[in-house]
Parts: C-alpha cells; sequence; structure tokens
C-alpha cells in the first residue's frame, strides 16, 4: 500500500501529544481561522467545503458544504450549530478519541463552521458517558476563550462565537439529530418529523446545522491544504478524504484507524486490524455500526467508501467494522443487536416500539431453538412494516440484523429450527422462559 499521512489522527500519534493548546498551535492549529475570520466571505467558505467534496461522517453521508448551504442568509435571528458528539452508535469510538486527544482540531472546526453559517452560539452535545472527554473539551474551551479564539470579536475580526458541551443523558436516539435538537432543548428526546429540516426549522426553532464530530474536524485541514488536496485523496470524487474507521470484534489489533477511504475491507482487517484473532476464520462483518446491515466474506475485497459499501448491500455509516468468526452464532448475534434496538426505541413510532418487540420475541424463541419455520416469513414481513415506516432512520437501522442475517445466514436460522436448540451452543434447557440471550 502507497505510503500515506494521516489527517486527523497526526497529532496524538506524537508521543507526549496531550492536546493542549500550545501543542495544536505548534503544529499549525489555529492558522486557519486567521485565514478565514473577517478575511474570506462566508459564502466563500461554504465553496471551498462544497468543493473538497466532504460528506458527513456521523452516519448518513450528506455533502457538508451543500449542508452549509440551506441556511438562510437574511434570516433576522440567531442560526446555530451543533457538534454531534453523541457517538452512540455501537461499536463506534473515533469522535471520542478525537475530542479527548486533540480537542482544538474539532474546536477550531467548530468555529469555521459557525462563520460559514453565521452561527453566534454553537453547541457541543457530548454523550453523558464521555464524562472525561466534557472535561477535556471544556479545558480546551477555556483555553481557547483566553487565547481570543472564542468570545466577542475573535482575533479582532468582527466575529463572535460562544461555545457550550452539554452532555446528554445516555440515549441512543438522541444522535439522531432532532432528536438531539429537541434534547438540547430540555425536552424528552424524541425525532422530528421532517420537513421543516433543521436547516430552516432546528434549535429553538432557528435555522440550525447539525455536524458530527469528525466532519468538523476535517474544517481547518480543508482550509489550511485546499479543497483540490482534499479532493486527491481517499476515493474521489464522491468520497474523498480520509476516514477514522474503528475496528472492533475477533481481531488481533482492534483500535482506531485512519486511512483514505476507498481501501478494500481485506486491508483494512489484515494490514490494520491484524487479521483474525487465534487462526479463526471470518464469518461475518458490520462494516458502518450496528445499523448497518452485516456482510461476510465474499465482501472482503468491496472497497471502503460511501459507494462501495452500499452497492454491497449496507452502508459505510459511522466508520465502525465489526468482524466475527466462525464460532458466532448469528441468530444470536442478531438478537443482541435487536435487543440493544428495541431498549432504545423512544416509542414515537408505532411500527418501531411495538415492532421491535414483537421481533424480539421471535428472536428469543428462534435462539433458544423454538422458532417455527413460518417464523422466517413472520421476521421479514414484521420488518417490512418498520423499515421505512417511522419519522427517523432508526426504523431501518433495527431491521438491518435481521433482514441481513436471514439474506446471508438463513441456513443458521433453520438449523436452530431443525435442532432445536442453538447449534453454537446446545443446552436449549438453559434458555427457554429466560427472555434473554446469552455469551458464547
Ligand atoms: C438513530 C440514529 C442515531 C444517530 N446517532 C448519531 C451519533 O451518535 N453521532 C452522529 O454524529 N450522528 C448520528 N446520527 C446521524 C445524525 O442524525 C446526523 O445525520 C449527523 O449528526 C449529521 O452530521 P454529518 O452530516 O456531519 O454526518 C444518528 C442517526 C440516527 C437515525
Amino acid at each position: 500500500m502507497a505510503a500515506f499521512k494521516k489527517v486527523l489522527l497526526k497529532n496524538m500519534d506524537k508521543r507526549g501529544y496531550t492536546g493542549l493548546l500550545k501543542e495544536y498551535e505548534k503544529a499549525g492549529g489555529y492558522q486557519a481561522i486567521r485565514t478565514v475570520l473577517g478575511k474570506m466571505k462566508p459564502d466563500d467558505l461554504i465553496d471551498v467545503v462544497k468543493r473538497s467534496g466532504l460528506r458527513g461522517r456521523g452516519g448518513a453521508g450528506f455533502p457538508t458544504g451543500v449542508k452549509w448551504g440551506f441556511i438562510p442568509k437574511d434570516h433576522p435571528g440567531p442560526k446555530y450549530l451543533c457538534c454531534n458528539a453523541d457517538e452512540s452508535e455501537p461499536g463506534t469510538f473515533k469522535d471520542r478519541q478525537l475530542m479527548e486527544r486533540d480537542p482544538h482540531q474539532m474546536i477550531e472546526g467548530i468555529i469555521l463552521a459557525s462563520y460559514a453559517v453565521g452561527a453566534k452560539t454553537s453547541y457541543i452535545y457530548i454523550r453523558g458517558e464521555f464524562i472525561l472527554g466534557a472535561k477535556i473539551l471544556n479545558r480546551a474551551l477555556a483555553e481557547a476563550y483566553k487565547a481570543g479564539y472564542l468570545g466577542t470579536n475573535i482575533l479582532g475580526s468582527g466575529t463572535d462565537l460562544d461555545v457550550y458541551v452539554h452532555r446528554g443523558a445516555g440515549a441512543y436516539i438522541c444522535g439522531e439529530e432532532t432528536a438531539l435538537l429537541e434534547s438540547l432543548e430540555g425536552k424528552r428526546g424524541k425525532p422530528r418529523s421532517k420537513p421543516p429540516f433543521p436547516a430552516i426549522f432546528g434549535l429553538y426553532g432557528k435555522p440550525t446545522v447539525i455536524n458530527n464530530v469528525e466532519t468538523l474536524a476535517n474544517i481547518p485541514h480543508i482550509v489550511n491544504r485546499g479543497p483540490e488536496w482534499f479532493m486527491s485523496i481517499g476515493s474521489p470524487p464522491k468520497s474523498p478524504g480520509t476516514r477514522v474507521f474503528s475496528l472492533s470484534g475477533h481481531i488481533s489489533r482492534p483500535g482506531n484507524y485512519e486511512v483514505p477511504m476507498g481501501i478494500t475491507m481485506r486491508e483494512m482487517l489484515e494490514d490494520y486490524g491484524g487479521g483474525m484473532r487465534d487462526g479463526k476464520k471470518l464469518k461475518a462483518i458490520i462494516p458502518g455500526g450496528a445499523s448497518a446491515a452485516f456482510l461476510t466474506p465474499e465482501h472482503l475485497d468491496v472497497k471502503l467508501d460511501f459507494e462501495g459499501i452500499a452497492e454491497a448491500g449496507s452502508m459505510l455509516g459511522s466508520g465502525a467494522i465489526t468482524f466475527m468468526n466462525e464460532d458466532t452464532c448469528m441468530v444470536w448475534a442478531a438478537e443482541r443487536l435487536l435487543e440493544f434496538f428495541h431498549h432504545e426505541s423512544c416509542g414515537k413510532c408505532t411500527p418501531c416500539r411495538e415492532g421491535s418487540m414483537w421481533l424480539l420475541q421471535i428472536m428469543h424463541r428462534m435462539e433458544a431453538g423454538q422458532g417455527r419455520h413460518e417464523d422466517l416469513d413472520l421476521l421479514l414481513r414484521l420488518c417490512g412494516n418498520i423499515a421505512g415506516q417511522t419519522v427517523c432512520a432508526f426504523g431501518d437501522a433495527e431491521v438491518a440484523p435481521i433482514t441481513s442475517t436471514l439474506k446471508h445466514f438463513r441456513h443458521e436460522y433453520e438449523a436452530h429450527i431443525q435442532e432445536g436448540c442453538c447449534p453454537f451452543r446446545g443446552k436449549p434447557s438453559e434458555l427457554v422462559g429466560t427472555g434473554t440471550s446469552h455469551q458464547h
């Protein structure tokens, strides 16, 4: 593989880098805001980000510059920028590293994005469990205020910006952008019906941009090195740039790895993840967080970019890749994921709230070896009545583990029914009536 220089994780790779302001500045930090604030028109910055081809790293992959361009220019009242630091997608832990190890990179991105859309107040909505991350961010914000990078008349440019850290309370759904806004407003975190989209009716009903941590961390680099540079790395023109992938599962070297988009799944597993652990064979891959449909070893040569994974029938999502070995029961894996989604369903939409409960009951009996052949069609029918039938994409996410395991591993469901137990574990008596899943 050609030599590749990291972008987002570059500073933190240096021995002893603590992420304090003076170190970020020494590494070239806060130069981008000097280039932009008061010197470049906000529209020109939006144009730079559009030309870079940057797409959102939070899940949906929406073009960032285009999203910023939706904010009405003539809106008389306040506008807001929210940094989505909820990182609630199971398997994902890259935003945490970006926040804890190099917080100023993301804060500089927030300043630039706020300037582009005309926000004078911005919020970092951080997952409640990230206590250390919140502490580090607050310390970094205090440093930035002291240095004149935040507050009124930033660096004498006439630009004002205040940034606040807001800790969530542990609900997965609050990563969904409109549930995040509700939660930030002090209400129960439930997604809003769209339209109107947040660019028109966002926080407190005002135009609002919501961007992921990694998305925003890219902005200073795009300003410093130019949109053409960004467009030249990764998998242009549709998936340029790098991506920080969180690798987990039965592999030798789990962790966060920044790579150019477009390398293959095989390279990711072997060159970065160190291959499968204990000489076991690969059986299944979740390529983009728990919401993404399972792939199989047949997909090892698929490119890790937005299009490649979509063509393979899944999604790049949050960039969290989980590799599972030959000993994993795929019915059990789907059941565990569904338990998560059932628990986290916010309850607003009937198909998701009720459907996840029915799906889980069937999956419990299936894994216990008490399923029926007709359950397989029943599962698919239920999934079809949930996906696309809810206010947010949670409904699509919760059925993905079931539809994709039924597609690729239907024989394992059939084996559970035929053998009357989990073929990977046996002992159905221990499972009956417990209503809970088990560890392998
Ligand atoms: C159920 C659900 C959970 C989500 N969780 C997160 C999350 O934890 N972090 C995140 O950045 N985006 C999450 N998203 C995506 C956000 O709604 C939104 O698309 C994203 O923050 C936009 O930022 P981006 O354009 O920079 O990717 C979630 C979406 C859904 C439907």
